[in-house]
């Protein structure tokens, strides 16, 4: 029997998964590690944390799975993109990776667009100069810490440092690596017009591949750590929404889906470029070779309800140790005792600033109308209704954008709660649907893998293969009509505080 391991470098922590031929999970092990948040709106991580997780889940998954390590044909990663990695001369990490949902450079984004021109920009990379992006981070670097700069040899995203670490080679995927902001997203190579014009040398960048290529063999140094065999391939992968889309089935025109990770995303496929004039939503390249997808993101999803767990929830945390289950699962049951509207209680999930559709880095969580009768259960509800309306926002410029979504599927963490899940199919008027596979990114790392040892001749076949529908979740009309009023509300909230926000974020 063949195997192959698909890993997630995630936010809240790191996934190694074995996976048989058939897609059937032999063992799986979960590694957390902090996010740390040295100012408002800024947010690290330590790629040293990354790497001892990937150490630690796939040496527990080859153990006790007792499986030959020569019986594991590939690996294949996903990762949280847009995180800046910078290695020194000798290969070491130079700081603290800056994520994702960082917040920190706006000004740097302002000069991107200043020197590529605001159309140029959105042509080359399909995207306007965002905060979240790892360009701007570069040029955050460069202006803030210039001797970091000055040091750095190589700038990696965070899987692609897991990969240099496995096998020795400086490489990225195409899904990945169109999350820079310095890739040329129609034509899939890196952009010497906006490396150029932003004076970055390429020789600081990965050479970028297909993710189904191989990019490498695992060394001896890191098969000695993780118990793999020496000489497995390493494919090339693809960010955590791209490779989420190959584990939910999401490879054709038609076919979306919705995850509730710590971020929230609604990502449609698409066989030929589409791109958003106004920006509000990315276009990046996607993980079967020659495609690309269309999608929005709301920046705290499940980093909303992991909020409320960690400050309001101890009680429910509690209690679920001892029953052996998740606090997720009872402050499900408690949101679902609160009616639609949370008793008149809105959340606008700003936390880390927003992405689509305000492309805002200053907003902030806000719950409107909160009143003595509230109980945590209405909060609770109202975080979960908030995300939702958030996403519904993603959902409705992709229907403005005439993307053709027939089959929506529901992932990540939060696509396993049932609330959530229905409250997604109400909101935006269709069925929501999951996939026979829990495993989302780290399957979908795990068929790139395959496809990239020869196992499966290409992903759409192996996704025809090996994903399939599960549940079916039907949008309820009355519901629908009840949301409604509370989201034509929560629309406007955002246009009446904005310049609020503005004023928060300027007081010193
Ligand atoms: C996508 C994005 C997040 C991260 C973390 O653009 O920033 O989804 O990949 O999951």
């Amino acid at each position: 029997m063949n195997y192959v391991i698909g890993i997630d470098i995630g936010t809240s922590g790191t996934k190694s998964v074995l996976f048989d031929e058939q897609g059937g999970v032999i063992a799986s092990s979960m590694a957390e590690y902090p996010m740390y948040q040295p100012q408002n709106g800024w947010a690290e991580q330590k790629p040293d944390d990354w790497w001892n997780a990937v150490v630690y889940t796939v040496y527990d998954i080859i153990r006790s799975s007792g499986i030959d390590p020569s019986d594991i044909k590939g690996v294949g990663m996903s990762g949280q993109m847009h995180g800046l990695v910078m290695l020194g001369e000798n290969n070491e990490v130079l700081m603290d990776s800056i994520i994702w949902c960082d917040q920190r450079t706006s000004r740097e984004c302002e000069e991107m667009t200043q020197k590529v021109g605001a159309k140029r920009m959105i042509d080359i990379t399909a995207n306007p100069a965002l905060t979240g992006f790892t360009a701007s981070k570069i040029l955050w670097v460069r202006n803030n810490k210039p001797e970091i700069y000055a040091k750095c040899r190589h700038i990696l995203l965070p899987k692609d440092y897991i990969r240099f670490k496995l096998t020795g080679e400086f490489a990225t995927d195409v899904s990945d690596a169109s999350g820079m902001q310095l890739l040329d997203v129609p034509n899939r190579c890196w952009s010497d017009e906006i490396l150029d014009k932003l004076n970055i040398s390429k020789s600081l960048l990965a050479k970028v591949y297909e993710s189904p290529e191989v990019t490498g063999k695992v060394s001896a140094e890191a098969a000695a750590k993780t118990g793999l065999k020496e000489g497995t391939i390493v494919v090339a992968g693809a960010g955590d929404n791209a490779a989420a889309a190959v584990g939910t089935g999401i490879v054709r025109d038609g076919r979306a889906f919705t995850t509730i990770g710590t971020s929230g995303v609604v990502f449609a496929h698409t066989d030929n470029i589409s791109i958003d004039p106004k920006g509000r939503v990315h276009t990046f390249c996607c993980a079967v070779p020659g495609c690309w997808h269309v999608m929005g993101v709301t920046q705290a999803a499940g980093l909303s309800l992991k909020w409320i767990r960690d400050n309001f929830c101890q009680a429910e945390t509690e209690t679920a140790r001892s029953m052996g289950a998740s606090p997720y699962y009872l402050m499900d049951m408690e949101a679902a005792k609160s009616p639609i509207g949370s008793n008149r209680l809105l959340y606008l999930p700003y936390l880390m600033g927003e992405r689509t559709p305000h492309l805002d880095p200053d907003c902030r969580g806000v719950f409107f109308g909160l009143s003595a009768m509230h109980e945590k259960r209405d909060m609770i509800r109202a975080v979960m209704e908030g995300v939702v309306f958030s996403l519904n926002d993603c959902m409705n410029i992709l229907r403005e954008m005439k993307i053709d979504i027939q089959d929506m599927m529901a992932c990540g963490g939060g696509g396993t709660s049932s609330v959530w899940r229905q409250m997604l199919a109400d909101l935006y008027g269709c069925q929501v649907s999951t996939v026979n596979s829990k495993e989302g990114p780290a399957l979908g790392a795990a068929i790139l893998a395959f496809v990239g040892a020869g196992i499966y001749p290409d992903v759409v076949t192996a996704c025809d293969k090996l994903v399939k529908k599960n549940k079916t979740q039907e949008p309820n009309k009355e519901n629908a009509e009840k949301y409604a009023p509370f989201y034509q509300l929560y629309t406007e909230l955002y246009k009446d505080l904005k310049e609020d926000f503005k004023k928060l974020a300027s007081i010193q």
